[in-house]
């Protein structure tokens, strides 16, 4: 019949699987294959179901019905063990290694080569394996370095290649980009091309369309618990419309063109903000209404300015005004008050209060690290509602305790919880990352109307089209000092590039 050398081996078999949690069946008759050396993308809205899927593929869930072949193997679900004896691997999001020892380290931690030998294991040969393994790769990384000290992109690598070490057949990558600047997507892109081709199957978990097309030999769409469509690389040429399309069930534009509104005089300043001994200090002012972008690369110092300005990181000189009034927050909670709201983000570790439910999440304003003090605003349940609505938040009910919701529908949480805070200068984080192509617009959308309602929003943001569509004007930050900025008319890619370089 077929021609064997032809026929690529099926390594993974996922039949008619069904999960269902309380109010909600987050897989419903789902069915997915994967073959030996190739990348298939899964994508889908937030909430659709994907890390469930995973999750029973490495045995941390176990589904109601349906059945599982891997390698010959034919389960009704798959323990943590009898996943990893099959040779799956997963690199989750949240995943979080040991910060305080070397990227070596961590990579081997747990296999054989410390285990076996114990005390005996040489650092030396560590970090040569370590260096082998990133070579191969194609990257460069500090094996050395301790692991909190890496750039999130480094730390993401060093991720991958701790589940390399283990020789999987199956690497699950759950968004893996998530915290990336441009160029290392393509780095992670590359890599991941290399993984298959020596024959190891990838699933991967992405929410730009881009990147899952670029990386993915076949795309399955998965919505509502159900996978609508497979599309084959070698068949077709993907289009990003029909992905979107068949993802949110309804046509989308992917392209957001922001509503144009006047923007007043500068009400916001920062004045000589200094935080890095060796960096020249930071000055710029916000006008009312203003869409502020801020780009650069990651380990800029973009997140620990936006921090410096709410309070939440140390300064070494600066001060902070409001309509020429200095109200430089000594703390978060001062500068809530004086109207300030930070969307870190790390949303999961300081924007959330991952056991109580939606509703107090959104109505209560909490103050990461400091912890103990936050602000009940108790407003109407009807306001939480229309948030939910807007944003597109799924959750059985408002009551949910948030850690129930997917990582997507977690984030439109915090962002939900700032917006009905009502304050003046919202300063926001990668505010778009882990959300999917819908709820992206939704999110502009509200920006737009904040900004025509006369709020600031100064936003950080590594999404060029974002950056691009949204801003009114953009500064570029390189090693905590502001090296270029740009005009409306100046906005464009190039430009914005050749900031982060540093060039004027
Ligand atoms: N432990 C759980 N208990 C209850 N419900 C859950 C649990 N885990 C997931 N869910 C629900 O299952 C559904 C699917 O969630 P899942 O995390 O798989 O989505 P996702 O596709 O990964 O979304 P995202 O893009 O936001 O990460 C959601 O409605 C979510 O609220
Ligand atoms: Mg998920």
């Amino acid at each position: 019949m077929e021609n064997k050398t032809l026929e690529k081996e099926k390594i993974l078999d996922v039949k008619n699987i069904s999960k269902e949690f309380p109010g909600v069946k987050a897989l419903n008759n789902f069915n997915f294959d994967l073959y030996k050396g190739e990348v298939h993308g899964l994508i889908g809205e937030n909430g659709a179901g994907k890390s469930t899927f995973i999750k029973l593929l490495s045995g941390a869930f176990q589904p109601n019905i349906g059945e599982i072949t891997i390698s010959g193997e034919t389960h009704k679900y798959l323990t943590p063990h009898v996943a990893r004896r099959l040779g799956i691997q997963t690199v989750y999001q949240e995943d979080i290694l040991v910060p305080g020892i070397s990227a070596a380290e961590n990579i081997f931690l747990g296999t054989e080569l410390i285990d076996s030998k114990k005390f005996f294991v040489s650092y030396r040969t560590m970090t040569d394996q370590a260096n082998t393994l990133a070579e191969q790769m194609g990257i460069t990384l500090k094996v050395d370095e301790i692991y909190e000290r890496l750039s999130p992109s480094d730390q993401q690598f060093v991720k991958i290649l701790k589940a390399l070490a283990q020789k999987p057949k199956v690497l699950i990558l759950d968004e893996p980009t998530q915290a990336f600047n441009v160029k290392d997507i393509g780095l992670v892109i590359e890599m991941v091309k290399r993984i298959s081709k020596e024959g190891v199957g990838v699933i991967y978990i992405a929410h730009d369309l881009e990147e899952i097309i670029e990386v993915a030999d076949r795309i399955t769409v998965l919505r509502d618990g159900r996978a609508i469509n497979t599309h084959d690389k070698k068949l077709e040429k993907y289009q990003p419309d029909d992905l979107a399309k068949e993802m949110i069930g309804r046509p989308v534009d992917l392209f957001f063109k922001k509503k144009e509104s006047p923007v007043g005089d500068y009400i916001f300043e920062v004045r000589d903000l200094k935080i890095k001994e060796s960096a020249k200090p930071i000055s710029f002012r916000v006008r009312e209404g203003e869409i502020l972008g801020v780009a650069g690369l990651k380990g800029a110092g973009r997140s620990e300015i936006a921090r410096a300005i709410f309070g939440a990181y140390r300064k070494l000189g600066g001060k902070i005004f409001y309509k020429g009034k200095n109200i430089t927050p000594s703390n978060p909670i001062q500068a809530v008050k004086s109207g300030i709201a930070l969307l870190t983000e790390s949303k999961k570790v300081d924007g959330l209060f991952m056991g109580l439910p939606v509703d107090h999440n959104i109505t209560v304003v909490g103050i990461d690290s400091i912890g103990k003090l936050f602000l009940s605003l108790g407003k109407e349940r009807k306001l939480c509602n229309e948030y939910v609505n807007k944003l597109n938040i799924k959750t059985p009910s408002l009551n949910k305790e948030i850690r129930f919701l997917s990582g997507g529908n977690q984030q439109k949480v915090v962002i939900a919880k700032w917006l009905f805070k009502g304050v003046n200068i919202l300063i926001v984080d990668e505010p778009t990352h882990g959300i999917d192509v819908n709820a992206k617009t939704e999110v502009y959308e509200l920006f737009t109307e904040l900004a025509a309602s006369g709020k600031s929003i100064i936003m950080i943001s590594s999404e060029m089209p974002e950056l691009i569509s949204l801003s009114d004007r953009i500064i570029i930050i390189r090693n905590y000092e502001i090296s270029k900025v740009l005009e409306k008319n100046e906005i464009n890619e190039e430009n914005i590039l050749s900031g982060f370089m540093g060039g004027n």
